[in-house]
């Protein structure tokens, strides 16, 4: 049954490197590692995240995408391959990706609307109040839901034309596209007058600020960047050739996405420096901040057009790559037709968002309890998928690969049975068996509240 590989098409090698640089690179980079970097005390936090991608990054890359390639199945059929005791790991690669896109097409939706807004002329209305203006956009009823609706349609038309032709047609020409236009509002930005204190906020760092949470904050976000611990890239190997070479393109990848996420962040702080705008402001940072900077800006409008369609370009790779997950799921072990799964994920994920943009308006009442503290909708779905349950698809990933799978199997996936030298094996093998399950297992204690209960 789930060894249908017939109708899952294949990935040429640099069709896979932009499709899977297309996942990491979305929102995550352009929109939270900036507002995460503010937050979290500047060039500390930037790098902390760059040691986690170069060590834990590369790992869990590297170990999802063998994964992958060795079992040529979508991830719940993979893990279980690997080991029937372990299949719900795989099963955590089919609902957090889920989970995820029911509120990254939210985001997704108001980049759009967004759009929308500059292209007809309101980026001085906007910049007159932009917290207030967001504030009340966010809130409304139905505007969101609409912009969600919007974003969900492109992905649909997008991901029903297959993985070939559909997400690797897309990369070629959007990833490069992404890094041009990135380039250019980051020039723009750093010959900004009083862009200096901007740079220095974003790359010297500052000790004093590094704490527990820093740390924590930069590992959950190296996942959330990279496509990690959800399977993502567990259904991107599965549709390598054998004869690829996995920890080539898991350096190249975790490279690209970091790339992206520091050009956003010298896009962003050396202008909020030449503009006084808060580095905190946290996740209406891109929203509310940027309108006001660009608006300062000669030719405004067209910057702004310009970043925000960079934005959703970024957001859509990555969606459909999330939406790919369930969808492969559907097709290996349910025998839909693509089409239908396609339809049904994005039915039912929209579906989904409703109530969750809802809460940031009418249903704002509604909250769940945590140790964290009482969230509502949009936020207690966020929370579950990246704090709950992806380090602990990470964890486990580590866990069967190292234990279960065995390092002398993953190394022959890895070299393709002796064809591909594995030059880091020693650094990989150590980190996936102690590091980072350790470390990992330390950050979820850690975001879940239990770390804090203890260490109170
Ligand atoms: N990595 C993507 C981003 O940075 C989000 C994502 C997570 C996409 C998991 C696919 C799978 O926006």
């Amino acid at each position: 049954m789930e060894q249908q590989q017939n109708n899952r098409g294949s990935f040429s090698n640099l069709g896979f490197i932009l499709a899977a640089a297309g996942s990491s690179i979305g929102l995550g980079n352009l929109w939270k590692f900036p507002y995460l970097t503010g937050q979290n005390g500047g060039g500390v936090f930037v790098l902390v995240y760059l040691i986690i991608v170069a060590t834990i990054g590369f790992t869990c890359m590297l170990g999802e995408t063998a994964i992958g390639k060795y079992t040529k199945l979508n991830p719940l059929g993979a893990y279980r391959k690997l080991s029937k005791k372990f299949a719900f790991v795989g099963a955590l690669g089919i609902i957090v990706p889920f989970l995820i896109v029911t509120y990254y097409n939210i985001i997704g939706g108001w980049v759009l609307k967004y759009i929308a807004d500059f292209i007809m002329g309101k980026l001085g209305v906007m910049v007159g109040d932009p917290a207030g203006y967001f504030g009340a956009f966010v809130s409304s009823a139905f505007s969101p839901i609409f912009w969600t609706l919007v974003f969900v349609l492109i992905n649909f038309i997008i991901i029903q034309a297959g993985v070939s032709e559909g997400i690797e047609k897309m990369s070629k020409i959007l990833m490069p596209a992404l890094f041009v236009l990135l380039i250019i509002v980051v020039i723009r930005s750093v010959t900004l007058p009083g862009a200096a204190a901007g740079l220095e906020f974003y790359l010297k760092p500052d000790f004093s600020k590094l704490t527990m949470a820093t740390v924590s904050a930069a590992l959950g976000q190296v996942f959330f960047s990279l496509s990690l611990g959800m399977g993502a890239m567990v259904a991107y190997g599965s549709y390598l050739p054998d004869a690829t070479n996995i920890e080539k393109t898991s350096t190249i990848i975790p490279i690209m996405d970091s790339g992206a996420a520091l050009l956003a962040g010298f896009a962003i702080f050396p202008a909020c420096a030449a503009f006084s705008v808060d580095v905190g402001a946290g996740p209406s940072l891109i929203f509310q901040t940027l309108p006001t900077v660009f608006n300062s800006m000669p030719g405004g409008v067209i910057w702004a057009i310009v970043f925000f369609f960079l934005v959703l370009f970024a957001a859509i790779t990555s969606a459909t790559s999330l939406i790919e997950c369930p969808v492969s799921w559907l097709i290996d072990s349910k025998g839909m037709k693509r089409r239908t799964a396609t339809i049904l994920v994005c039915i039912v994920a929209f579906l989904c968002a409703i109530p969750e943009s809802l809460s940031l308006g009418e249903l704002s009442g509604l909250t769940f309890p945590t140790f964290n503290g009482a969230m509502g909708i949009f936020d207690f779905v966020g929370y579950i998928a990246e704090n709950v349950l992806m380090p602990a698809a990470g964890f486990f990933m580590c866990i069967v690969i190292g234990y279960v799978w065995g390092i002398d199997n993953f190394e022959k996936a890895v070299t393709n049975n002796g064809q591909f030298p594995f030059r880091t094996k020693a650094f990989v093998t150590i980190m996936i068996k102690y590091v980072a399950p350790i470390a990992i297992f330390i950050i979820w204690l850690q975001s879940i509240g239990i770390w804090g209960l203890i260490f109170k």
